[in-house]
């Protein structure tokens, strides 16, 4: 169960961003977090190694040491953020199950198309392999899934839902629901939260990058840009999107195999 309200904490009302110690961002998530494993047993925390793991140490003061963690390691990751895994591991004594891709798939992209195919292409099928083909098997596993999504981290993601069904992975034979607890929360939310609770963070960010994915995608950005500028910078914003989460964008990437 969540922590307990304590009696300074105001049941309504955001921080300013030092004060108040409980914000209506903060409660909502714990509120989406607490329904989401109430209702779910097969289910898992996404986890990308970066700022989301705001949400790692919320649902695990939801739900404990034993909350399930899953991470798409895609083998092009920062050596940061694996270290950055192994320290979220030991800090909150959790599992953190990294899912690999398929090798014969990443030979066959590779051989055929080199190491950064993406560049000139687009990342539609280098992400399809390392990223989504190991999602769509851990989510057959699951009834639902939980992200660190937030409507402000793009255009493509204006007006996500707390709550929703994942119209990108359920199948006819398989519902699955998608929660995003932190939907409402602005960046300066989640800042305020890591600072506050001396939550371990990726060193990564201290070098400028905002939104962190695979290292040959992902670029530090100036203070005056948006953090997604950083991320597949050659292509267009309304693109953005892996394939994780297809439905944000009005034409799904094709999922392999499905
Ligand atoms: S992405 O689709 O553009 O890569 P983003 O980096 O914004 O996604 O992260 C949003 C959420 O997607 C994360 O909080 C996490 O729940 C999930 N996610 C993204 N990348 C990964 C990953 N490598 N492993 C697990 N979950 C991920
Ligand atoms: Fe490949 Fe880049 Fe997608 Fe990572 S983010 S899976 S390196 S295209």
């Amino acid at each position: 169960m969540a922590e307990p309200l304590t009696s300074d904490e105001p049941a309504t009302g955001r921080s300013a961003g030092t004060g108040a110690a409980w914000s209506l961002a903060e409660r909502e998530a714990l509120l989406v977090l607490e329904d989401a494993f109430a209702q779910h047993e097969r289910i898992a925390v996404s986890f990308s190694g970066a700022e989301d793991v705001a949400l790692v140490d919320l649902a695990v003061r939801v739900r404990g040491p034993d909350v399930p963690v899953f991470s798409l390691d895609t083998g092009r990751l920062h050596p940061e953020t694996h270290r950055f895994l192994e320290t979220v591991r030991e800090h909150y004594g959790i599992v953190i199950e990294t899912l690999s891709p398929d090798p014969d798939e990443v030979n066959r992209l590779v051989r055929d198309k080199g190491l950064f195919s993406f560049y000139r292409d687009g990342h539609g099928e280098c992400c399809a392999i390392r990223k989504i083909e190991p999602l769509t098997r851990k989510l057959g596993l699951l009834d639902a899934w939980i992200t660190g999504q937030r409507a402000d981290q793009s255009v493509t993601r204006e007006g996500l839902p707390v709550a929703q069904d994942d119209l990108a992975f359920s199948t006819a034979q398989h519902r699955l629901r998608k929660f995003n607890p932190l939907a409402n929360w602005t960046g300066a939310d989640v800042w305020d939260y890591i600072r506050r609770r001396e939550v371990p963070y990726n060193t990564l960010h201290d070098q400028g990058f905002r939104s962190i994915g695979c290292e040959p995608c992902t670029r530090p950005v100036g203070p005056h840009q948006h953090e997604r500028e950083g991320r597949w910078w050659w292509e267009d914003n309304a693109h953005k999107e892996c394939g994780l989460h297809a439905q944000n964008v009005a034409e799904p990437i094709r999922i392999i195999g499905r």
